[in-house]
Order: structure tokens, then sequence, then C-alpha cells
């Protein structure tokens, strides 16, 4: 039986913003309060609001209206509470401050990293888990990545036509640092020639190769599909722009132009291309992906009013399960060789 004392939560979004994140934080303010009687504050940019106090109330008037919004009305940050000196007691005494009984992080490995740490240090918060990238550990998906996923196809099937009226090569930059869900799926599902991915580092050659045969075949143009953090095989780190964040990752991007430029001199064939950057983070999340955000927000809240601190919902199969955040944040969840390979089939 749930306890039906009312309770009082702060709730942030951090990291990289994602479609979905609305409905998470509507899900919990309704049923927080609908259903526990629960005070709830929104922070303002990620850790960032809670280091500085930063908050208002979060009532049923506030989040009216948000479920199809993207982005998130509590604002978000890369801050992170561990590059202060004393960070987690300023952490302590906002919560103490306003008389909180934990907070909720919705993020990605940073935000929820941060997170896991604060729980280690004693501060009772749990996660939430989001990004586009869908690379967490222990959930099957995250919310924002279907949405990406179509974002991502529909510009495909546009280049397509455009690609074939011109006979050209078209290059298409997705994102994806470490993992390339994104790049395989929507490449697969937008019948892409060739696909690279941050996983398995990719021979220049080879896809110049096998752009020669599709040409040799009377098939006068082709889409290759590249993920931000692809790499060459001649190569050790991923194309980045020079910049890092607070949590020490480089900005990537870039790898889309440089292989412009190799696969013109090298095959003759004209080529372009595009890099879809934030359009796949920006906009309306898609149906499937307010569903799992508003099953994640619901089992927040009510991971977080029987006080199971340090943990965090996931999709495993079709079920909700509250997994530890130690789970999640230990390695990140790649795409399997074998199921590259097996796509592989259709490449050329
Ligand atoms: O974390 C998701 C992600 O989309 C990565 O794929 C990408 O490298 C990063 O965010 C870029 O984010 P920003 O431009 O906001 O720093």
């Amino acid at each position: 039986m749930r306890r039906k004392v009312a309770m009082r939560f702060g709730v942030l979004t951090g990291g990289g913003d994602c479609p979905g994140l609305n409905a998470v934080i509507r899900a919990i303010v309704r049923k927080g309060i609908d259903v526990h009687g629960d005070v709830l504050f929104g922070f303002r940019d990620g850790w960032r609001g809670v280091l500085e106090s930063d908050c208002d109330e979060l009532t049923i008037e506030s989040t009216r209206g948000i479920l199809p919004r993207g982005g998130t009305i509590l604002g978000t940050s890369r801050t992170n509470p561990y590059k202060l000196d004393d960070g987690p007691a300023f952490v302590r005494d906002t919560l103490s401050d306003l008389e909180l009984d934990g907070l909720i992080a919705i993020g990605g490995e940073d935000t929820l990293g941060a997170a896991h740490r604060l729980h280690q240090d004693g501060i009772p918060v749990l996660g939430v888990p989001k990004t586009i990238d869908n690379d967490l550990n222990g959930t099957d998906v995250t919310f924002g990545f279907d949405t990406a996923l179509q974002v991502a196809t529909e510009a495909i099937d546009r280049l397509h036509t455009t690609a074939e009226s011109h006979h050209r090569i078209l290059v298409v930059e997705v994102m994806g640092r470490h993992a390339g869900w994104i790049a395989l799926h929507s490449g697969v599902a937008g019948g892409a020639d060739v696909i690279l991915i941050p996983e398995r580092p990719f021979d220049l050659d080879q896809v110049c190769g096998l752009l020669d045969r599709r040409r040799a075949r009377g098939r006068r143009f082709s889409i290759v599909v590249v993920a931000e953090g692809a790499v060459p095989i001649e190569s050790e780190a991923a194309h980045a722009l020079g910049e890092t964040d607070e949590f020490g990752h480089p900005r990537l991007g870039g790898i889309g132009h440089w292989l412009q430029g190799e696969i013109e001199s090298r095959t003759g064939f004209e080529t372009r291309t595009t890099v879809l950057g934030h359009i796949q983070r920006g906009g309306t999340p898609t149906a499937m992906d307010r569903v799992l955000a508003t099953r994640f927000g619901l089992a927040a809240i009510d991971a977080a009013h029987d006080a199971r601190w340090g943990m965090m919902p996931a999709l495993q199969g079709t079920r909700i399960e509250l997994i530890a955040l130690a789970e999640a944040v230990g390695e990140l969840r790649t795409v399997p060789l074998a199921d590259y390979e097996t796509f592989s089939a259709l490449f050329g």
C-alpha cells in the first residue's frame, strides 16, 4: 500500500534536451498532485538551478498543454555539480532550505552519473533516462530516440529524390556520439547505401568501393548516413570542433563534410552533405515518445513517493521496471556489431 502522506520533491532536466521531457514533467506533476497530494518544484536549467536554489512550484495549471511540446519547460544545462567545490553540499542545502524529500533528475549519462554520485554521497535522488542517442544501459529504449529517428528518416527520404535527380552522392550526418542507433535505424528505414557508426571504424576504400559498385550496376545516386562519432580506421578520434563541455566531452561535428571531400576526390562523383544537427532534438515528440515518457514519469513519482533513491525506471521488454542508477551509468548501450553486419547485406 502506497504511503498517503504528502511529500515534497524537486524535478530537473539536465544535458541535451530531448523530445518527451515535458511529457515526463507533466506525468510527475499530475500524479504527484492528484494521486499523492505532493508538492513539486521545478529547478531551472538542470543542476545549475539546484545549486543556486533557482526554482518554481510546478502545478497542474503551470504544466497544462505541455504534453506535445518539444524541449523542456524547465530549461537545461550541462552544469556538473561535481565541478564545483562543495557542489554536493549546495545540493544538500537546497533540499533542506526547501524542505524537499528528494530530487527527480531527468537526463542522460552525465546527469544520471551526477545523480548516482549524489545518491552515493547520501542525497536522496532518483533518475529518469532520456537521450535521443538511445545509448543508456538498462533500458531497451529511451524516449526522444523515436522522434529523432522519424526526423532523420524523413530527411533521408527527401534527400533521396534530389540525389536521384542530380545523380549525386548525398552524405547525411546524424547525431550519435558513441552509439550509432540513429544512423543505423534511420539508414535502414531510409534505404541508405552506406551507414557508418561509431562502434565500427570504417575503411574509406571500402566505402568508395561500395559507391563505385553501385554506379557500375547502373544506379546513379547514393545516400551515405554517418553518425557524428564515426571514425575512419586511420584516425584515433572522432571529428571534433575544439570545445569541451563541463563533463569533458568534445563537441563533435565535421565528419560529413570530411567524407564529402574524400568521396568526391576518390570516386569523381559529385557529392553533397547535409548535417541534421539539432533538428533531430527539436520539435514535437512522436506518439511513441510521449507514451514512453509518460510511463517513465508515472513510475518516477511513485518511486520517489516510496523513497526508492538511487533508482530509475527503465523499459525492459514491454514492462517498466525500476533499476539501480549504477546499472545505467556504468557503460553505454552501443549497437551490437552483429546487428550492423546483418544490415550491411543491404549496403552498396
Ligand atoms: O547527447 C545527445 C547529443 O545529441 C549527442 O549526440 C551530441 O553530440 C550532443 O547531444 C550535442 O549536444 P549540444 O550541441 O547540445 O552540446
